[in-house]
């Protein structure tokens, strides 16, 4: 008997070999590209703690659009960073309001190319940088707060989003957006659920990236990073409510939980690599300590191959140009 009898090298040998036995695949399509758009500046302006990253013009939000269209992303998810903030996050209702006013623009950049998305979230636009408005306490309410995002969502629907994104982890939320876009003849609007999301060190760059206020932590609502079995239960909810697609977040360092949610569920998944994920890369190879092109391509590929069908990811579009070759 020669030995070794079983060879998987065999099937390692060449890049053909390599590629025709490949489980996992990555394309521009399964990429969304998240935006920080910025109120009242004409240039971009960079973001420190995120390479590579900025908060955009209007303008040059627009051609950051036609640009992820025209690589085949997904996606493109917007954040607004408002010029001012209130304790209710008014500005996020207000039709005039950055986000509604970056979903017309990229909406008539785009039309129905690109998959337009939207945060549907209080923390950009409340001056105490929490996902929703407090009781005279300081605590989040949670049925108040459904109240705003019920509107929130009519507005961005108004504003000719595709998909929104509740990401404020408020019990109910999903059902209670589902039902006032079916009530106010946005039926087609899907959602796009932040279901198993954690109270992550991970966001830290984005607190920069959206000037947040935030004193303190989101722990009473965002989920505790020891939990796996909550993410599965907190994804069943909201398919249960409505869900047209749910998200785990971040990603790298809860490819168990995306793994568990994936065989749990049957509407699309996705992940999300944030901002801490994308800052330690980064930096990592502005040192010189990391092959940066090959890290990000084998952080996405990790992702999928954990169960994402979307994967959002502040290098989508650099990344479908390297796919592309
Ligand atoms: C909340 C929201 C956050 C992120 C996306 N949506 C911040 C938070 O919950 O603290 C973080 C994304 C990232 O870190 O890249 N609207």
């Amino acid at each position: 008997m020669p030995f070794p009898e079983v060879r998987p090298r065999r099937l390692r040998r060449t890049p053909a070999l390599r590629r025709l036995v490949a489980e996992t695949s990555l394309e521009p399509r399964r990429l969304v590209l998240p935006v920080f758009a910025r109120e009242g500046v004409s240039e971009p302006i960079p973001i420190g703690s995120m390479p590579g990253v900025v908060q955009h013009s209007r303008d040059s939000l627009r051609r950051a659009a036609n640009e992820a269209a025209e690589l085949g992303l997904g996606g493109i998810m917007l954040f607004g960073v408002p010029e001012t903030k209130d304790a209710t996050g008014s500005c996020g209702l207000d039709p005039d309001g950055v986000l509604n006013v970056a979903i017309r623009d990229v909406v008539g950049e785009v039309g129905d190319a690109l998959p337009v998305m939207s945060d549907l979230c209080l923390d950009e636009f409340t001056d105490h940088g929490h996902c929703g408005v407090l009781t005279p306490e300081g605590a989040v309410d949670n049925d108040a707060t459904l109240a705003v995002y019920a509107e929130m969502a009519v507005a961005q629907a108004a504003a000719g989003v595709d998909v929104v994104g509740p990401s404020g982890m408020m019990d109910g939320q999903v059902a209670v957006i589902r039902q006032a876009l079916d009530a106010a003849g946005h039926q087609d609007v899907a959602i796009l659920a932040y279901s198993a999301k954690y109270a992550s060190a991970y966001y830290g760059p984005f607190r920069e990236a959206v000037d947040s206020s935030l004193k303190g932590d989101r722990r009473t609502y965002q989920q505790d990073p020891a939990n796996a079995d909550e993410g599965v239960r907190e994804a069943l909810l909201d398919v249960d409510e409505g869900a047209d697609m749910v998200m785990v977040k971040p990603a790298l360092g809860y490819l168990d939980v995306l793994r568990a949610v994936r065989e749990a569920v049957d509407v699309p998944v996705a992940a999300y690599n944030v901002s801490g994920e994308y800052a330690m890369v980064e930096a990592a190879a502005a040192n010189g300590w990391i092959d940066r092109e090959a890290t990000i391509l084998e952080s996405l590929t990790s992702i999928r191959r954990a169960g994402a069908d979307i994967v959002l990811t502040y290098w989508a579009s650099e990344a479908a140009r390297l796919l592309r070759g």
